[in-house]
């Protein structure tokens, strides 16, 4: 897969894309990852990328000339472009999982007031990763291309596989432990030490229905 990024500030992606399993992603080359600067096509002489807002009021807006260019300097006719934007569909594991499997994406990150409104017909679809509102879509963009880099096939070893976790099955993960088996007087469950393979996938299936019931019930009714 690859993710095109076009964003103001590239340099901000330097520690979230370069570290651990997103590093060895693309390192095999199971992920590559591109940037591309509007402000490289910006036209005066001051490198603009943002104006004023028109009808008045706060901030600037970034500007729908050197925006368009820099998402058509990458698109292709299989790419799906998305937005940034606090105002779309919210970001989840179904989304991140349907999204896994495009081999091309460009993810446009807004900043200051937001974009010129014209742009909208660029995009395949606009995402949000929560009901708040940051500074730039540059944080978004990270986490969305976090979560497709540890679905591309290969990057996760077996044993970290991401078939059993969180939101699949619109269940919780089950708790886990690791050594020492005691820690401040608290125990590793015995069944967990059992080697009873079949009791421990009962045990875990209980208790990611627990897990599910206390924290995120409204999983359970999906
Ligand atoms: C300050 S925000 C602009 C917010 C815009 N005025 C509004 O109220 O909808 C600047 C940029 O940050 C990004 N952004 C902010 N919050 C976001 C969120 N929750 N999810 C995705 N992108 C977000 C978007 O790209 C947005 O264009």
């Amino acid at each position: 897969m690859r993710i095109d990024i076009v964003t103001l500030f590239p340099s901000m992606f330097e520690g979230p894309l370069t570290e651990s399993i997103v590093k060895r992603a693309r390192e095999k080359k199971l992920l590559e990852v591109g940037f591309v600067n509007p402000r490289d096509f910006a036209t005066d002489r001051h490198n603009s990328v943002d104006d004023r807002p028109y009808g008045g009021g706060a901030g600037m807006v970034l500007m729908a000339g050197p925006m368009s260019q820099a998402i058509r300097s990458v698109r292709q006719e299989s790419s799906t472009v998305v937005f940034l934007s606090p105002q779309g569909q919210r970001f989840d594991q179904g989304i991140a999982r349907s999204l896994a499997k495009k081999k091309h994406l460009v993810l446009v990150c807004g900043r200051y007031e937001g974009i010129d409104e014209r742009l909208m017909d660029l995009f395949d679809m606009e995402l949000s990763i929560g009901d708040y509102v940051l500074t730039g879509g540059e944080l978004p963009a990270m986490v969305v291309t976090d979560a497709l880099s540890r679905l591309q096939p290969g990057v996760l070893k077996k044993e970290e596989a991401a078939e059993r976790e969180s939101f699949s099955e619109n269940l919780l993960d089950y708790p886990q432990y690791t050594r020492p088996e005691t820690w401040e007087g608290k125990s590793v469950p015995p069944v967990l030490l059992s080697g009873d393979h079949a009791k421990i996938e009962a045990w875990r299936q209980q208790e990611a229905e627990t897990a599910t019931r206390r924290k995120r019930p409204e999983l359970l009714e999906k």
